[in-house]
């Protein structure tokens, strides 16, 4: 078995961080996206994992390369024309042999040995209360999808398709992604990995759902930072720092520099940063960065980046109101 990872987007919606770092190198709770995702892949019994790459890759690939020892073949996705393409990108390598695909900007809290023992192709899926945002499955009274639908206009099904797909018959994927192309078949400008799993099932390709509770997105900056939270809340911190106060759940790197602030709760503060005199609460502090004299809620400052304030001198009478809005 083989896992494929689509790393290739450029990421538009996390801008301006994803500039010049790649999307999937962005820090959640203390170590980057692609990190938390490749950690679970490499606890399966994988022959290998293939990574697809495209804006930024060579920034991906020295990351993993330095960071793991496993069989990781890199492939690139010249142009972003969809996430159909990025696999068909990937197929010569997976040809023969089941695949699991994973995308590289959701981090998932899911039983991923128990989806690929199944002896039909799967689907992860999570009923959401807006399955118009999404990719949904329809299935019949067995179980078994009889139809995926990319953002529906009229209500079809609240199952939404969370990014986890695990083929059985992926030479069957390589001849329906090969389909795609070379009859141009795109929807919403791009080639679509839901075209080609549709073309399967109509093929005769049996594909069942698993529901996948955990499912946290990485793509936009408001999802990164919940994203961060619900992580943090799984990690205990028990270490303090003598002139700093710390409100867990917090991740605070053993080579940041924390001094005179208040850290938490859900602050990632990650290695080879500085905080001094702040207030860091519900943000991300990315690798290098210096945040002094400031109070930062809700944010995400990238790598190297410096946030510097100041503190106010006041000479105030009695009964004088001062208010910053
Ligand atoms: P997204 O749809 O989130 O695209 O891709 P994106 O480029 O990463 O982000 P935005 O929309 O511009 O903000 C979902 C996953 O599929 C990969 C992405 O890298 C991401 O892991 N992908 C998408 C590709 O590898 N190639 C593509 O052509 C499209």
């Amino acid at each position: 078995m083989k896992a494929i990872v689509p790393v290739a987007g450029i990421g538009s919606r996390l801008r301006p961080h994803t500039y010049f770092l790649p999307k999937v190198l962005l820090n959640v709770a203390g170590k980057p996206i692609l990190m938390h995702i490749l950690d679970s892949l490499v606890a399966l019994n994988l022959n290998e994992i293939i990574i697809v790459t495209g804006h930024l890759g060579d920034e991906v690939e020295k990351f993993v390369r330095k960071t793991y020892d496993f069989p990781i073949r890199f492939v690139s996705q010249t142009e972003p024309l969809g996430l159909g393409h990025a696999i068909w990108c990937g197929s010569e390598h997976f040809a023969g042999e089941p695949l699991l695909i994973v995308l590289g900007d959701t981090i998932f809290d899911a039983d991923l040995n128990s989806i690929v023992q199944k002896d039909a192709s799967v689907l992860g899926v999570k009923e959401v209360s807006n399955p118009s945002r999404f990719g949904v499955v329809v299935t019949n009274s067995e179980g078994r999808i009889t139809r995926l639908v990319e953002k529906p206009e009229k209500f079809v099904s609240n199952l939404a398709i969370v990014g986890i797909y695990f083929i059985r018959n992926s030479d069957l994927l390589a001849e329906c992604l090969n389909e795609l192309l070379q009859k141009d078949i795109k929807t919403k400008g791009e080639f679509q990995l839901t075209d080609a799993l549709q073309m399967m099932i109509e093929k005769g390709e049996k594909f069942v759902t698993v529901p996948v509770e955990g499912w946290y997105d990485c793509g936009k900056p408001e999802t990164l930072l919940e994203t961060n939270r619900f992580l943090l809340s799984k990690k205990p911190y028990n270490k303090t720092i003598s002139d700093c106060v710390v409100l867990p759940p917090v991740y605070i790197d053993d080579n940041a520099f924390v001094s005179r602030s208040v850290i938490g709760p859900y602050a990632t503060i990650a290695t080879g940063s500085v905080v001094i005199d702040s207030v860091v609460r519900n943000s991300i502090i990315s690798d290098g960065a210096r945040v002094e004299s400031y109070l930062l809620e809700n944010s995400i400052i990238g790598n190297s980046a410096v946030v510097r304030g100041s503190f106010f001198q006041m000479n105030v009478g009695n009964s004088s109101e001062i208010n910053s809005v």
